[in-house]
């Protein structure tokens, strides 16, 4: 679609913006509910707490709340084993809750995106336990079954199983069932017509309720080869390669498009973007009629307890934005529930860098091409905690990888010292409201430990701070909602070998923004070329005016050429 738009200067000029759409202008606020607000003090967020605090995510200036399953589950990995699609989780409340919930979201004019975990289900989900009890089953080809008689299948990586392997004996009908993830995990079997028709039939359940789209958790994997022929050894340190996108699975999307997402105005998002570009466009292009976008995890895999490369960061960046800078669109994050924090990994949780880190991190997410996710902390720049026992943690991976590292022999200190960079706990430690017991974020015994630094690091203390992280993050939704630039247009990578900076703009209509990110915490040099000195910044993370000729460290500053 060909758009017009007017110039300051009233000459209108045609602008080649493809196809507007609400979810490419959104930004994303994701909630983890377990950890967000608590109402009842059982030491477990819930939905009433998401309801108190529906001001605070208006005030952030997001339009969209992807939340993290809230249906029925036993919890082995906090709500991504379902056990009922149709019903909530019994910690986190009632339907009720629910559609209370939705209703003020939308009377703020927030919308919701769901958490679709179909991959796989629980264990006890009432369609395993029939698929279980006998070969004869209705639901015995829900999932997918290895008949012992048939020997040993050929080995499958588990992601999240004690002993990496994805095959379980089950001595119920002598056969093994497949899981990708934990054993309690078991993966539904998409060649199931029937199967498909249920999956679809429960999302429009939520999209009759007025949902507002979907996220789909681990979607890249749901096709199978179910020969399931012999893979090479060592196939497990490349499984994307294996597992990823697998023939059936566009049909499937292309199906699951046409029963549901066809069918409302709703948004689609799938966890994984396959195995390259190719993939990554045959996913959310258009004219694929699939979904509209996905989320790629090559950068977010860069950062290391060693460090990372800027140039790696920026090489990656580019690269996603130019093989999608004619058609498709992407998302952009660094973080999720699956990830340390933001400003442990890619910025510095040291005191005195921990404020500026975390803005000029929060500037670029919010001023890249595609649609920025940001995760819920992220906005208070929310620090790992950095458990030094393993008995803090309550992740099923994370403890399941260290009894597998045990069992190996491995150097456990060593392995408890990584899980402090990149455990998946460290971003799920209790949101921090206040200074008052546990964070304000429950009266009862949290589920999981507060990161102590909560006296310091809080909502209600940068809510009065001016300058506070939480304060520049929301004047800077409000710059990209101001500037269609920020959303639609050109970017174009500067100073591509400069280690230490990272400079873009970006261009639409006649309008051009220059973005400047000191990554670094010295000062450092942009070698951009453009005369800066009667230029007025727009925003910057400092208090103090910027001096032109080098960043401090980790500025970040934006400036309208
Ligand atoms: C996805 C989720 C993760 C979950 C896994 C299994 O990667 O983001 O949290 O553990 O799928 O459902």
């Amino acid at each position: 679609m060909l758009l017009s738009c007017k110039l300051k200067k009233n000459e209108t000029v045609v602008d080649n913006v493809p196809n507007k759409k609400w979810w490419k202008e959104a930004v994303v606020y994701q909630i983890y509910p377990r950890s967000f607000k608590d109402s009842d003090g059982d030491g477990i967020g819930d939905l009433k707490g998401i309801i108190s605090k529906l001001d605070y995510i208006k005030s952030l200036g997001v339009d969209v709340v992807w939340l993290n399953p809230i249906y029925s589950s036993p919890n082995d990995d906090n709500g991504y084993d379902v056990s009922d699609y149709r019903n909530i989780m019994k910690d986190f409340g009632t339907m009720a809750d629910f559609n209370a919930l939705l209703k003020g979201m939308h009377e703020r004019g927030v919308k919701l995106v769901m958490d679709i975990v179909v991959n796989h289900s629980s264990d006890e989900h009432e369609w395993f336990n029939q698929s279980r009890s006998s070969k004869n089953n209705p639901y015995r080809n829900y999932y997918h079954w290895w008949d012992a008689e048939r020997g040993k299948p050929n080995y499958r990586y588990s992601l999240f199983d004690v002993n990496h392997d994805a095959w379980k004996y089950d001595s119920v009908s002598n056969a093994y069932y497949l899981h990708y993830f934990s054993r309690k995990q078991p993966d539904l079997n998409w060649e199931n017509p029937k199967l498909r028709q249920e999956i679809y039939s429960m999302m429009r359940f939520w999209a009759d309720k007025g949902v507002d789209g979907f996220r789909l958790d681990a979607f890249q994997f749901a096709a199978k080869d179910t020969t399931f022929p012999p893979f090479p050894k060592g196939f497990e340190s490349n499984f994307i390669q294996y597992y990823a996108m697998v023939d059936g699975l566009h049909d499937y999307l292309k199906e699951m498009n046409r029963e549901v997402f066809s069918k409302y105005d709703v948004m689609s998002v799938s966890e994984g973007a396959g195995r390259n570009f190719q993939d990554a466009h045959d996913l959310v292009d258009e004219d694929r009629n699939e979904l509209n976008m996905a989320y790629a995890f090559e950068a977010v895999d860069i950062a290391k307890p060693e460090g990372y490369s800027l140039l790696t960061l920026k090489n990656v960046f580019t690269k996603w934005d130019s093989s999608f800078a004619k058609k498709g669109w992407l998302s952009i994050f660094l973080a999720n529930h699956d990830q340390a924090r933001i400003v442990t990994r890619f910025g510095n949780d040291a005191p005195e860098f921990r404020e500026l880190s975390s803005k000029m991190l929060n500037t670029f997410l919010l001023t890249m091409r595609g649609t920025p996710y940001i995760y819920n902390g992220d906005e208070l720049g929310m620090t790992n905690i950095r458990f030094d026992k393993i008995d803090d943690y309550r992740d099923m991976q994370t403890l399941n990888e260290y009894r597998y590292q045990k069992s190996k022999g491995a150097n456990l200190k060593d392995f408890i010292h990584r899980l402090g960079f990149e455990s998946r706990d460290n971003g799920r430690t209790p949101f921090q409201w206040d200074t008052t017991t546990n964070a304000g974020f429950s009266t009862g015994s949290p589920w999981i430990k507060v990161n102590p630094n909560y006296t310091t690091v809080n909502a209600t203390a940068q809510e009065k701070d001016p300058n506070s992280i939480l304060n520049y993050f929301r004047k800077l939704i409000k710059l990209r909602k101001d500037n269609d630039v920020l959303i639609y247009g050109k970017y174009t990578l500067l100073d591509k070998d400069n280690p230490d900076v990272y400079a873009f703009t970006r261009e639409l209509n006649g309008k051009k923004i220059l973005v400047l990110l000191n990554f670094k915490n010295k000062n450092s040099v942009a070698n951009t070329g453009i005369d800066l000195k009667h230029v007025k910044p727009l925003i910057n993370n400092y208090t103090t005016a910027s001096t032109r000729e080098s960043l401090r460290p980790y500025e970040a500053v934006l400036y309208e050429l």
